[in-house]
């Protein structure tokens, strides 16, 4: 059997699944000097990667290119057992469907030789539901990214009950030494760990839609003129730290900790009624305005690229 290349001499990656996600890998495995193989089913996926791919291509290139990267770099497989054949790590990115994932994954585990890791970008399965239809399931282990996975550097790693711990370990070191920033847990975290913080804001912000609390515009400003602009360096934990002044955290959880038990919260999942798909819908067609998703996506990007070298993470 083969050995498992160590995490700084890959050269080929193949990315199955081809859409936000998967194409965002590309394009970043791509301005990182690999060669990129990638299988999508959908018609006209090819078309759709390279445009994904050139969208993303001047943000990569002004933070920087790796000598050598190029889109040409670029082949789209004709079928998955291609896309893997040659690759020395598989980054899957397909819907979000159990089902879909389970069987996925065991064709990817059957077409790729043994010694290599095959990642998973689920944002919210457990490794260890996923890999029930593999075979070697000891080299599965999940790499969750941020959207647009470009250009955000945190990626999750986390392994399932029959992920082996050095896998976890080559997954982490390989993704670090692409530029990422990344979180591994020792054992399986429901959701993770940013994504769990994450859904719990998304939670909240339906509930307050659905009551008529808040409007789509309201909820978005609250967070872009509000605590978001300090969540980009200091997270909700020292953030809270200073809020306690110079007694810090230990202040803010004496001072505050008591309201906690208000009522503030609904962590229970809102219904998603037609009626509140609708009103979220509506709402974020108001506040884009004239702005196509497109022209979003390149706002977003710009200013991704700003911050990154305002706060010194440009690698
Ligand atoms: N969108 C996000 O913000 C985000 C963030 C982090 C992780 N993720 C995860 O990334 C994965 C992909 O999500 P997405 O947002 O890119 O979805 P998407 O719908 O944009 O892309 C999925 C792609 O998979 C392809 N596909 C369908 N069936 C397939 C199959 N059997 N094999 C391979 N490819 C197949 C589709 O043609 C499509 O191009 C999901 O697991 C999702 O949870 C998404």
């Amino acid at each position: 059997m083969s050995e498992r290349v160590a995490p700084d001499q890959v050269r080929i990656v193949a990315c199955v699944g081809a859409g936000v996600i998967g194409g965002g890998w590309v394009a970043y495995f791509l301005a990182r000097g690999f060669t990129v193989r990638a299988w999508d089913p959908a018609p006209a996926a090819e078309a759709r990667l390279r445009g994904l791919v050139d969208a993303a291509w001047p943000a990569l290139t002004e933070l920087g290119l790796a000598p050598g990267a190029s889109v040409d770099r670029l082949t789209v497989a004709p079928d998955l057992a291609a896309a893997v054949a040659e690759a020395d790590v598989v980054q899957e990115s397909a819907p979000e469907q159990l089902d879909l994932k389970r069987s996925l994954l065991a064709a990817i585990d059957a077409a790729t030789p043994e010694h290599v890791v095959v990642a998973s970008s689920t944002s919210g399965f457990g490794m260890t539901e996923m890999a029930v239809e593999a075979r070697t399931p000891h080299r599965l282990v999940v790499a969750h990214p941020f959207n647009p996975p470009y250009l955000i550097p945190l990626v999750e790693v986390v392994g399932g009950e029959k992920t082996a711990a050095d896998v976890v370990t080559w997954t982490a070191a390989f993704l670090r030494h692409i530029g990422k920033s990344v979180i591994t847990m020792d054992r399986e975290v429901p959701g993770f760990i940013a994504n769990r913080l994450q859904e719990a804001l998304w939670r909240e912000a339906l509930h307050m839609v659905a009551n008529g609390e808040a409007t789509v515009e309201q909820i978005d400003a609250s967070i872009t003129d509000g605590p978001g602009l300090r969540w980009a360096f200091h997270g909700p934990m020292l953030t809270f730290h200073l809020a306690g002044g110079p007694g810090g955290m230990a202040r803010m959880l004496d001072h505050f900790g008591p309201s906690l038990l208000s009522p503030w919260t609904r962590l229970a999942a809102p219904e998603l009624t037609p009626a509140l798909r609708e009103r979220v819908v509506r709402g974020c067609a108001d506040e884009a305005g004239s702005r196509s998703v497109a022209d979003l996506v390149r706002e977003r990007d710009r200013a991704l690229v700003d911050l990154l070298r305002v706060l010194g993470k440009v690698h």
